[in-house]
């Protein structure tokens, strides 16, 4: 979109964004991308790479998760690949075939194993995009953890891998799945609201400090001056503003903070986003100084307010006082999320972030089985994951603004928004 006239275009009045969020995709799911297909499965096979502390998490949900036979699974640690081969025996299952011949040995897995799903959660992030291409080359969709890659050229290689194969890519942001930004989307989507017109989010998490030298995580993952952490609080903001369905990101400008001491690495590094419908986003990215964690998760709509991290909401003509915070803890009688009402019990006990993990785990499996398109896509991971080179680019050229590239290609006017998830 160039033009502000074009842009006024895709502003939808409250009443039309509802209706147009009815109307999408079947009941609890969003409508099936054209980019991938896949047919309802009743089991779901999977090979897991990377078993160290998230891939080990990951496969105790997965093998809780009803229709989920862990195959196959790989590390470069052999004695990882060993525990993570018991931990699927213990749970009833047949053992999995191990891979652990080195840091391609991936590959191996991917081309002889005969799976539905392959599902990524190594560090460094460098591997992220190889072995999410290996799975789909052959053949297999894909699910990696956050991020889902580390360039913009990353980002170009998932997606357009996924539209020749015809796979889907999903990058496992269990953010969206948090249940007060839930019924933030929930509230948002009935309209109390009205136009939404800012958000706020940041990943603020204080992981500055010193940590024993086996868990130091690799170099590449921190030095880069840029927002380095960015799907964690834009994952639920790009949710709720129908990114790439109906909606996208524009433009981004980023500062950073010098680092303390003569540190070059950015102690805080903030970024401003524009949308096509003329909306803005703060977003932090805060790891470096000591600080409680927050997402923030404020939204801000022409009819009222909430910051979701911080218990607070305000709605014109609903909240009791003019112009005073209320507790949105209040709201879940009224708003709760229909997911977190289906599922709620079973997302807490499965645990992990307060349901999230659990959430985002099962409604990949559950749209695998069902043959429903998964809640995230290719192009989702893309425009989130982009982020931290575009801001990396903005910091060096002084706050200059940088275009998002279109992973859809045009498509996100025409894609529906996603409707309300629904339960099972
Ligand atoms: N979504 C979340 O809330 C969340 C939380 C923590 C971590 N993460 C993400 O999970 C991923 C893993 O993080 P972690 O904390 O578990 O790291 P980790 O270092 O504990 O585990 C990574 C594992 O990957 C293995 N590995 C590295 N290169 C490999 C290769 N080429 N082939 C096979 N295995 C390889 C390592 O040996 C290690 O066992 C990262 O992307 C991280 O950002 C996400």
């Amino acid at each position: 979109m160039s033009s502000q006239s074009d842009r006024r275009g895709f502003m939808m009045s409250g009443a039309a964004t509802a209706a147009a969020w009815a109307a999408a995709g079947r009941p609890g799911f969003a409508a099936q991308p054209s980019s991938a297909t896949a047919q309802p499965m009743d089991r779901v096979r999977v090979g897991l790479v990377g078993v160290g502390s998230r891939g080990t998490w990951l496969l105790s949900l997965l093998l809780g998760i009803e229709g989920v036979e862990v195959r196959a699974v790989c590390d470069i640690i052999p004695e990882r690949v060993a525990k993570a081969q018991e931990k699927v025996a213990a749970a009833g299952q047949a053992k999995p075939q191990g891979y652990a011949r080195g840091e391609t040995d991936f590959q191996r897995l991917c081309e002889t194993e005969e799976l539905d799903l392959v599902v990524n959660a190594t560090r460094p992030w460098k591997w992220h995009v190889p072995i999410c291409v290996a799975a789909m080359q052959a053949g297999k969709h894909a699910a990696t953890e956050v991020p889902a890659a580390e360039t913009i050229e990353g980002c170009w290689q998932l997606v357009e891998t996924a539209e020749k194969t015809r796979k889907y890519c999903v990058m496992l942001e269990n953010c969206c799945y948090f249940r007060e930004v839930m019924l933030v989307h929930n509230i948002l989507r009935q309209g109390l609201f009205g136009e939404l017109r800012h958000c706020e989010a940041g990943y603020q998490h204080y992981v500055g400090r010193p940590r024993p030298a086996t868990t130091q995580r690799p170099p590449e993952d921190k030095v880069r001056t840029a927002n380095s952490y960015p799907t964690h609080p834009i994952g639920p903001v790009a949710q709720w503003m129908d990114i790439n369905r109906g909606n996208r990101f524009d433009y981004l400008v980023s500062m950073s903070a010098d680092g303390t001491g003569g540190n070059r690495r950015a102690d805080i590094n903030t970024s401003l986003i524009r949308t096509a419908r003329g909306q803005t986003i703060t977003l932090y990215y805060d790891t470096k100084l000591p600080r409680p964690y927050d997402l923030i998760y404020r939204v801000q709509g022409t009819r009222g307010i909430a910051m979701a991290t911080a218990d607070r909401i305000y709605i014109e003509g609903r909240s009791p006082k003019p112009n005073t915070w209320e507790p949105m803890e209040t709201y879940y009688k009224e708003f709760e999320h229909p997911l977190w009402k289906e599922l709620g019990e079973r997302a807490r006990s499965g645990g992990g972030h307060g349901g999230g993990d659990w959430l985002v785990v099962h409604r990949l499996i559950q749209a695998l089985r069902t043959g429903a398109a998964p809640d995230m896509d290719v192009y989702d991971a893309a425009a989130w994951s982009c982020i931290t080179e575009l801001s990396e680019q903005s910091v060096a050229g002084r706050s200059r603004a940088m275009d998002f590239p279109d992973f859809t290609r045009g498509r996100w006017e025409t894609t529906p928004p996603l409707g309300i998830l629904g339960g099972e």
